[in-house]
């Protein structure tokens, strides 16, 4: 079985047109792959039932098999399939934050395979509020286990061609609903212990999360021992080294002939033309809009083969957490 389709493997289809969610949930049911948009970055969407089609994405990404998938249901009853018991706490915080950007990791139910969840006794899940999510899920019947559409390390996608560009044919069907709203990976807040505990910072912020449940444990930020599956710091990588300036304004000193690109997130200056490219996230400093602008920026500029990109900090509050935690992944050495 694998993904039955009467389209070229790879191809970009709009998700407004109803016949390409009926096709996409063709391809789920019967095993294949298919590239979905979510409110935060695209997903590279499988049956999550399915340990056959599940492998299927682990090879497509060059995905290590001890990094789990996340699992997208569409409705909290399809919760019941997936998970074996719900926390109150993490009643409250689906109350709160689902359909949306925030995944729950939760004790697995035996049906999900193991390769999904990287032989772990918990499952990450879910709701995504973007109605193309919510669509194919509906239309496949099922939870869809889904990484971002990217190759592992890479930069996540936040448009269909992002997604082309990493993973071209590897993937059986690419659903094209536009640039993802978010543009960063959901919070991902773990309720295996007592204490809730945040395994990556996302657009639903610590205050959000605290007001909600209480206090919430950090786990290591980026560079420390590793405390989950996954949470390797050199991830969303670009090729291109990048070093994040000093402070708020900061400008770099450019060897000679060095061709630089910068990251900012404030308008350019007119010095700022020694640079071979200036990418703004938001010239406001909105922290929302720089997150919606992040990924594709870094793309554009990874794409110009430059000696290295050097980026602004923000402010490290609400979402700037999710930008400097992103930020500092790309910086990372390479191991
Ligand atoms: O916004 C998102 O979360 C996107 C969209 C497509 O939903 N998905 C996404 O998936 O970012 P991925 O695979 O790129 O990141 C999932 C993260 C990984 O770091 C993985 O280690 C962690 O979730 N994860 C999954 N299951 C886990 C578990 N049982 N325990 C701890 N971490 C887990
Ligand atoms: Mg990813």
């Amino acid at each position: 079985m694998g993904g039955e389709t009467n389209h070229v493997k790879g191809a970009i289809l709009s998700a407004t047109d109803s016949e390409s969610i009926r096709s996409a949930g063709r391809i789920i049911k019967t095993g294949g792959l298919v590239a979905f948009p979510t409110e935060t970055v695209y997903g590279l969407g499988c049956d999550a039932m399915n340990a056959d089609a599940a492998a299927k994405v682990f090879e497509a990404k060059q995905r290590p098999q001890f990094d789990p998938l996340i699992v997208h249901i569409a409705d909290p009853k399809q919760l019941d399939v997936v998970i074996e018991s719900l926390p109150v706490l993490g009643r409250r915080l689906m109350d709160a934050f689902w359909p949306g950007p925030l995944t729950l990791v939760l004790p697995k139910q035996r049906a999900v395979p193991d390769l999904v969840t990287a032989g772990l006794s918990t499952v990450a899940v879910r709701m995504p509020n973007h109605p193309v999510a919510q669509a194919l899920i509906r239309e496949a019947g099922t939870p869809i286990a889904g990484p971002s559409a990217n190759l592992f390390g890479y930069v996540s996608p936040t448009t269909a061609q992002h997604v082309a560009d990493g993973l071209g044919s590897k993937v059986d069907l690419i659903l094209d609903g536009g640039p993802c709203p978010v543009g960063v990976e959901s919070t991902i807040v773990s309720l295996a212990k007592p204490q809730p505990e945040l395994l990556r910072p996302g657009s639903i912020t610590i205050e959000q999360l605290s007001a909600v449940v209480g206090s919430i444990r950090r786990s290591s930020p980026v560079n420390e021992a590793t405390t989950a599956p996954g949470q390797s710091s050199r991830h969303y990588a670009t090729e291109t080294h990048l070093t994040i300036l000093v402070s708020v304004g900061a400008r770099p000193v450019l060897k000679d002939g060095e061709r630089a690109g910068l990251l900012i997130h404030s308008q350019a200056r007119e010095t700022d033309d020694r640079f071979a490219a200036v990418e703004v996230l938001s010239s406001t400093g909105d922290l929302k809009e720089a997150a919606r602008h992040l990924f594709a920026a870094l793309r554009r500029l990874d794409s110009l083969h430059l000696d290295r990109i050097y980026a602004e900090p923000c402010k490290e509050e609400g979402l700037g957490v999710a930008i400097m935690d992103r930020l500092r992944r790309c910086a990372a050495p390479r191991q």
